[in-house]
């Protein structure tokens, strides 16, 4: 079969972007396995794998490394361990606050983590063995931890990044998280914002906040808010 010069002008351009597709996929598998490599290497293995899943999901991740020691500690300070019930954490990542709520004196049995990223869930099951872990959505309370709350929650300590998300959608979470939690619990967040991630004139909170912690990378400030009028 003969083909016209436009077809054969077509038909190559084809195969230079068949070529092209190829190469861009086996690029970003390089890049993706050199990442896994240096993660296997490297002592600072959890920034490795926080960074490969910031490349792959920017607005989930919304952080540039795991929270240091020093805000992780200021977050679990704001959880009275003598409290009795359930903890949960929202997006806890590589762990860093986690680490800081067992380190604090809570049972590990009364830790529930909701992790959206199955990487960073299969990391929590082998560092945190004895803590409950769900893999689902934190923006859907009801569905997430259904069956899995037996009792009011005794606070919930989050690492979501809030704004990344629209005001309504972070409002609708703090109501779910209110609905599952004892009165007066606290809801503990941190950003890195200069601002509350929830607008301190929400008629239906009492807001509190820490000072900056700036040793942190970048430095950031952790929110608390309960329930108004639960006291
Ligand atoms: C800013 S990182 C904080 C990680 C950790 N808490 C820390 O302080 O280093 C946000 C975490 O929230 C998780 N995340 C984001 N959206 C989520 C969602 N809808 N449900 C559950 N986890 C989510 C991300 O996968 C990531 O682990």
């Amino acid at each position: 079969m003969s083909l016209s010069p436009l077809e054969h002008i077509e038909r190559r351009i084809e195969r230079q972007l068949r070529f092209i597709e190829l190469k861009r996929g086996a690029i970003g598998r390089r890049i993706g396995w050199r990442l896994r490599d240096f993660e296997q290497k490297s002592f600072k293995r959890d920034e490795f794998r926080f960074f490969r899943s910031l490349i792959e999901k920017p607005l989930t991740v919304g952080a540039v490394a795991p929270s240091g020691k020093a805000l992780a500690r200021v977050m679990a300070n704001y959880v009275d361990p003598r409290v009795p019930g359930p903890i949960v954490e929202l997006g806890p990542g590589t762990g860093p606050v986690t680490e800081a709520l067992l380190a604090r004196g809570i049972d590990p049995a009364r830790l529930t983590l909701v992790e959206y990223d199955p990487d960073f869930c299969a990391l929590l099951r082998q560092r945190f063995p004895a803590v409950n872990i769900v893999r689902g959505d934190a923006y859907n309370l009801p569905q997430t931890l259904a069956g899995v709350l037996h009792e009011p929650a005794a606070a919930f300590v989050s690492g979501l990044p809030l704004f990344n998300k629209p005001l309504k959608t972070r409002l609708d979470l703090l109501d779910q998280a209110f609905d599952l939690m004892k009165p007066d619990a606290p809801f503990v967040q941190f950003t890195y914002h200069a601002i509350s991630p929830i607008p301190r004139s929400h008629g239906r909170i009492r807001a509190e906040a820490s000072g900056r912690v700036w040793r942190n990378f970048p430095p950031a400030q952790v929110w608390v808010y309960r329930k108004a009028g639960d006291r």
